[in-house]
């Protein structure tokens, strides 16, 4: 028997349900840019910037959150596709469309609500399942109000109208947001979704939202075009959305036809996608995982969800930097597709250099970063800390994304605190912009 290389298991081509072909094994997550201008739409700054990864090597590149309605965006540079689009909206899609595809890979939507995790100054009163205000001091968000069942059924409608005019654009996929605690991924919780009516209550309720928006947006894309979910391995929280409910819930997205499964886990609240500490203790789930060491956060998953699956293929984020690591994830898990984040906000061509088994590893630059000291840095015992760490070190990403956009190069000597500090600055400019 021939062992293969790392590289050679991630050069591996990748078969999808619907008929697409992924052309490697290794796709760049979705992460959110805040790079459109003050209507919403794309710019040459994210043209850039995915220009960047597509020559970058990964087979697959998820566009950072898309917002399917304007009043509810995770920034004021949030991209929306709502159905109100100009003539000048569609053509630059079409451009970031084709900036995104330059060298032949695919480019999927990730399309969002952002439900109560909408900045406050956005809209202080976001549409969520139920009155429930994120936990989080600071008062980055607003109090939330209860959607009405109208409000709701038209939801599907809403994801459906966006993945069509993705797909009339030049995108080649679209992935429906169902996890880190936006809209969909909070009417799974039973912690934010507190409803007792036909969506809320029982787990099939919980559900119910995001399972008729997959069935509305399969039949606006058609059969032949692929379809994605992202979604929790768990909340990571008391009371809040298992790892038992997700393996079910995964189990239906599969009948529903959806071409592939990304894996992820948290929120605002409890940060696991990023390994990073909420403010309560990180509640464990109990889903059987065997204790093998494993590179990613969500890896010990894979196993459950991949014997859940029938026809979806599956996608892990989170932690992955080695390409021993990712080659075991694929051989030894079952998992199809490795995703990869912020490593690629600093080297965007790592993913070519992995799979031409130039390079064998990834930066962990979430081992350095750090506003202070360790009793001030992101595992300081005062939790304030640890939030304004978390702020901090993801402003860093963000300025990273700026610099790729506009220089073409990171600036990874960036400290982060002046990070935070130039960060909030943009922010507050975006949104004073948009707000005009
Ligand atoms: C700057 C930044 C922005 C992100 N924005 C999104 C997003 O828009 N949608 C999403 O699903 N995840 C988002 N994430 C989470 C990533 O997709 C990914 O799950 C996380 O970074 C863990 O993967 P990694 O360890 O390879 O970085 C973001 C992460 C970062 C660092």
């Amino acid at each position: 028997m021939t062992v293969r290389s790392p590289s050679e298991i991630l050069r591996t081509k990748l078969a999808l349900p619907c008929g697409a072909t992924l052309p490697n094994r290794l796709a760049k997550a979705a992460m959110t840019e805040r790079l459109a201008d003050a209507h919403n739409r794309a710019t040459p700054r994210l043209e850039r910037l995915y220009r960047l990864w597509s020559e970058g090597g990964a087979g697959l590149l998820f566009t950072g959150n898309i917002q399917i309605d304007r009043r509810h965006l995770e920034a004021a540079g949030n991209v929306v596709i709502d159905g109100t689009e100009s003539e000048a909206a569609l053509a630059a899609l079409r451009r970031f469309a084709a900036a995104a595809t330059t060298a032949g890979n695919h480019a999927w939507v990730q399309l969002s609500h952002a439900g109560r995790q909408t900045q406050k100054p956005i809209n202080p009163h976001p549409q969520a399942p139920s009155a429930v205000a994120v936990a989080l001091p600071g008062g980055r968000f607003g109090e939330p109000v209860a959607m009405t069942t109208e409000q709701i059924a038209s939801l599907p409608e809403r994801f459906a109208r966006a993945a069509k005019i993705a797909r009339e654009t030049g995108f080649t996929g679209v992935q429906l947001h169902a996890a880190h605690g936006y809209l969909l991924s909070s009417f799974l919780s039973p912690r934010a979704n507190r409803r007792s009516d036909a969506y809320g209550g029982s787990l099939e309720a919980r559900a119910r939202v995001l399972l008729s928006s997959v069935r509305a947006t399969r039949a606006a894309i058609g059969p032949d075009f692929p379809l994605s979910v992202k979604i929790n391995s768990a909340d990571f929280q008391r009371g809040g959305f298992s790892a038992e409910d997700s393996l079910t819930v995964v189990r239906w997205l599969d009948a529903e036809g959806i071409d592939l499964v990304e894996i992820s886990g948290g929120s605002y609240e409890q940060p696991a996608m990023m390994a990073i500490d909420g403010l309560e203790p990180r509640e464990q789930p109990t889903l059987p995982a065997s204790t093998r060491a494993r590179e990613a956060y969500f890896q010990a998953f894979a196993p459950a969800i991949r014997a859940a699956l029938t026809r979806a293929r599956l996608m892990v984020t989170g932690g992955f930097r080695t390409a021993a690591g990712m080659a075991a994830a694929i051989e030894a898990d079952g998992i199809d597709v490795i995703g990869l984040g912020r490593p690629l906000c600093v080297d965007p061509a790592a993913p070519a250099r992995l799979l031409r088994g130039e390079i064998t590893q990834l930066d962990r630059w979430e081992n350095q970063l750090r506003i202070g000291p360790g009793w001030l840095g992101p595992h300081s015992p005062f939790p304030l800390m640890r939030v304004v760490n978390g702020f901090g070190v993801q402003g860093w990403y963000y300025e990273q994304l700026v610099h790729l956009a506009d220089q073409g190069e990171a600036r990874p000597n960036l400290g982060v605190l002046a990070a935070l500090i130039a960060d909030q600055r943009r922010e507050a400019r975006t949104l004073a912009a948009l707000v005009r």
